[in-house]
């Protein structure tokens, strides 16, 4: 290093390769969104021997580098084999990215602020206080709502459960009595999240629309006390994976409170919902919550990863991640909002700036928009039951809930067991072919075909198709 003023190592970039970077970049962004406006799901179904060839794979650890030209095509020759969520994508639990969030991203990759803290990302931290509040009132949970952005659901709800544990048990009491409590219905990551907490979790049963039933709540909660056990936690459900069953809130709240417990709300994909005044009702009771997860990845259309965990009191995230950071992080200033840092409210440390895409969504499209966006897919799943339930060679299995809608084709002349074979094997083609995706869900032990429809370009030809492919596949 001769030049005081230059570095021979620099990883910096020329303006002009810089230019033509920004340039291809922009170019690929702009071919994602088409992608996804248009589909189809895959350019070619996917192939692992193919996967391997275009990535690569083969290939020893680069000593030297390439140019511009040539990673851009790398880059685009990758994104070509993935999966697109097209308005024909109903698989899982995934929303495309509305462009104003991928812009925000893209912009958040850029600055890079580490939201360790007010102090790494001043406007950074405020941003996400006030998306959480603005989530918070969207969905009536509390309009002055705290709490946290995590990577997603499971994230989310292992941090409730931590916060939960926290504020009803001191921190040398023993788990082994410690139980959380749930319908069979709930999504896999509590039961993830209590295991690796060390809490029992105890399955409460549902009624026939898959809701965890109140009555049963108070009774297991009750027997396992006389039985020497600690209630700490129920989990209720705002929209299930399987069916979008929303479990009776007002009434989960009371007996959670009768029980002296928390009670936190798995509103990872259906919570948005209830920003939908024709849907409102459904949620009665949700502020009566502890604690609730969103994920903006799922239903507020933006790109992975993005989840709040709301709480109304401020104090329980400190509770349970607030205790000592190591003195090298240390903040100095003495303003008390300036003294904010993320580590005393969750586990991770650096933390990359969630709340721009989701703070762009919401101020660029307002919440009314965005509440409409989710009424549509609340009708197409609705459209889709409907049409299901018309049509002799199919059957409806559950739904809809929310925007989720379950069901198989079942032609007049398989039985039970041959149902559920025929059903896994149209998926399989299904999955494969790429103008529509489905995934699957089990159904009072049937094998059903799941639509969850949380794309703010899906139409009604996008729904009305799923049978006519379906049907094409099964002959
Ligand atoms: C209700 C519910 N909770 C939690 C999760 C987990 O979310 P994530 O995939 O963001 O970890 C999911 C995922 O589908 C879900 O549907």
């Amino acid at each position: 290093m001769s030049d005081p003023d230059r570095r021979d190592a620099s990883l910096d970039l020329t303006e002009e390769q810089l230019r033509s970077l920004l340039a291809g970049v922009t170019l690929l962004t702009e071919q994602e969104v088409a992608a996804a406006r248009t589909g189809p799901v895959f350019a070619h179904p996917p192939c692992a021997m193919e996967v391997d060839r275009i990535v690569g794979a083969e290939r020893t650890l680069p000593v030297d580098g390439e140019s511009v030209g040539e990673l851009l095509a790398a880059c685009a020759a990758v994104l070509a084999a993935g999966r697109r969520t097209t308005p024909a994508f109903f698989g899982y639990v995934q929303s495309p990215p509305a462009p104003v969030a991928v812009a925000a991203d893209l912009l958040v990759s850029a600055a890079d602020q580490n939201l360790t803290s007010w102090r790494s990302g001043p406007a950074a931290a405020a941003v996400e206080h006030q998306t959480l509040r603005w989530l918070g009132e969207l969905v009536s949970f509390d309009a002055a709502a705290t709490g946290i952005l995590v990577s997603g659901g499971s994230a989310a709800n292992l941090t409730a459960l931590l916060v939960a544990l926290r504020a009803v048990t001191g921190p040398d009491e023993d788990r082994r009595t410690m139980r959380v409590y749930a319908s069979a219905e709930t999504h896999f990551s509590v039961a993830k999240a209590a295991a690796a907490l060390g809490l029992g979790l105890q399955t409460v049963g549902a009624d026939r629309d898959r809701r965890l039933d109140p009555a049963a709540l108070r009774t297991a909660i009750a027997s396992d006390r006389a039985s020497g056990l600690s209630p700490i936690c129920v989990v209720a459900n705002a929209g299930t994976t399987s069916t979008g069953a929303v479990d009776p809130l007002d009434a989960v709240a009371t007996v959670a409170d009768e029980a002296g417990v928390w009670l936190h709300v798995d509103g990872a994909y259906g919570a948005p919902a209830a920003a939908v005044p024709a849907h409102r009702e459904l949620f009665a009771g949700l502020h009566r919550a502890d604690s609730l997860c969103i994920d903006a990845h799922k239903w507020l259309y933006a790109p992975v990863d993005c989840s709040a965990l709301l709480v109304h009191d401020p104090a329980a995230t400190a509770r349970a991640f607030g205790a000592g950071a190591d003195d090298y992080v240390r903040v100095l200033a003495t303003q008390p909002a300036e003294t904010f840092a993320f580590w005393d409210h969750g586990l991770e440390l650096s933390r990359r700036f969630r709340a721009l895409k989701l703070w762009a969504t919401l101020r660029f499209h307002g919440a009314r928009r965005i509440a409409a966006a989710i009424g549509e897919d609340i009708s197409l799943a609705a459209h889709l039951a409907e049409l299901v339930a018309a049509a002799e060679d199919f059957e409806l299995l559950a739904g809809p809930g929310l925007s989720i809608c379950c069901f198989r084709h079942a032609p007049a002349d398989l039985d039970e067991p041959a149902l559920d074979a025929h059903n896994e094997r149209i998926l399989q083609r299904l999955q494969r072919d790429g103008r529509v995706y489905l995934s699957n869900a089990t159904i009072d032990g049937r094998f059903a075909l799941r639509a969850c429809i949380t794309n703010f370009r899906t139409t009604r030809a996008d729904v009305e198709r799923v049978l006519t492919v379906v049907r094409e596949l099964a002959g």
